[in-house]
């Protein structure tokens, strides 16, 4: 295993980010940055050898300035929405930021991926890590508590990009962590991932409202578009006439899974038959976001391209959406001093 660093530009302001890239003994190498502790670059082999960068992003720290389809976001404090940008706790409601229609998404206008992170090397001899850390200080984004958390990055000599979050807050709050990497198997520039084929091990959703506030309620998937616990190509139900495809112009809901905190469990996979590059994901938390990227658009992305509807898609493991709100939600604020945990792993396989 290797590693390396390079300037990765400096923003408006004038703060200094950092590339760091990681390559493993099979030629894949995941790179990332400090800069929103951000997934800038994931390059796998095809069945033949050929890497190429599976992740949507930016060149330099610039797009990632303004970065609001979230292209390898770490997301905090809270991933999804929040209904009506508030909540309850020990008595108080806190108003957060209306940053989509009325809501709280993914934390609000000040998003943790625009903030600068202090970094640590993890290094064995079949996995290099990154660790990013900061504090989110108390009242960020209207969330009580100084959040000390951690984001570590590791590539393993078994094609893995594990991601693991932790983080203590010195009053109880609210934590939900994701990533919002968009994944495209045939490369980032390579369009439409609609042909691009998943499987989710979920017998459940959370159905939404128009605005994709969770209604409280998990549906079956049974006899539904968002059946896909056989493998099958994101285009084929994505334009059907069910009314949570409607609400969200395509996939973009969250699925309960079977897994239990501190276990990944394999819940998803995506493959594109094309070039045979397949992703499993495991995670350890109940909800997964599939979303197919409706709202996409970018301009000025990588190689000074663009991108468009439908051509990535994200794995957001998460606590489901406004669970912090839905008491039937599998759900807990973290208390004060307790330490929150979450992991979760990109797999990549070629065959
Ligand atoms: C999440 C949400 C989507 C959308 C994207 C960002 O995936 O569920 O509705 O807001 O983030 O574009």
């Amino acid at each position: 295993m290797k590693r390396s660093t390079q300037s990765f530009g400096k923003t408006a302001d004038g703060r200094e980010a950092t590339l760091f890239t990681v390559t493993n003994d099979n030629g894949m190498s995941v790179s990332v940055t400090d800069f929103g502790a951000t997934v800038v670059k994931i390059c796998v082999p095809d069945k033949n050898g050929n890497v190429a960068d599976v992740a949507l992003g930016y060149d330099t720290v610039k797009g990632y300035e303004n970065n609001d389809c979230y292209l390898g976001a770490f997301v905090g404090r809270y991933a999804n929405r929040i209904g009506g940008a508030k909540f309850t706790l020990g008595g108080k409601t806190y108003e957060l930021e209306k940053n989509d229609n009325g809501n709280c998404l993914h934390g609000g206008f000040d998003p943790y991926s625009t903030k600068m992170h202090e970094y640590e090397i993890i290094e064995d001899e079949d996995s290099i890590g990154i660790e990013f850390s900061r504090l989110s200080p108390d009242m960020e984004q209207g969330f009580p508590g100084n959040l000390d958390y951690t984001v570590t990055y590791t590539l393993t000599n078994d094609n893995e990009f594990i991601i693991e979050y932790s983080a203590v807050s010195d009053k109880e709050t609210i934590v939900n962590f994701t990533n919002h990497t968009y994944f495209n198997l045939g490369g980032e520039a390579s369009g439409s991932i609609y042909d691009h084929l998943v499987r989710i091990d979920a017998d459940a959703y959370t159905p939404t409202d128009k605005e994709l506030i969770p209604t409280g309620v998990t549906a079956s998937v049974d006899g539904t578009p968002l059946d896909f616990r056989t493998e099958k190509p994101i285009g084929r139900d994505i334009n059907a006439d069910h009314i949570d495809l409607k609400n969200a112009g395509g996939f973009d809901q969250n699925f309960v899974l079977k897994t239990k905190a501190g276990d990944a469990t394999l819940v998803a996979t995506l493959r594109d038959p094309k070039s045979g590059r397949k992703m499993e994901v495991y995670t350890d938390l109940p909800g997964i976001q599939l979303y197919t990227g409706n709202f996409l658009k970018a301009e000025n992305t990588k190689g000074g391209r663009s991108y468009k509807r439908g051509d990535g898609v994200c794995f957001e493991s998460q606590y489901f959406p406004n669970s912090c709100n839905v008491p039937a939600f599998p759900y807990k604020p973290l208390k004060a001093d307790e330490e929150f945990n979450s992991i979760t792993v990109y797999k990549f396989i070629a065959e």
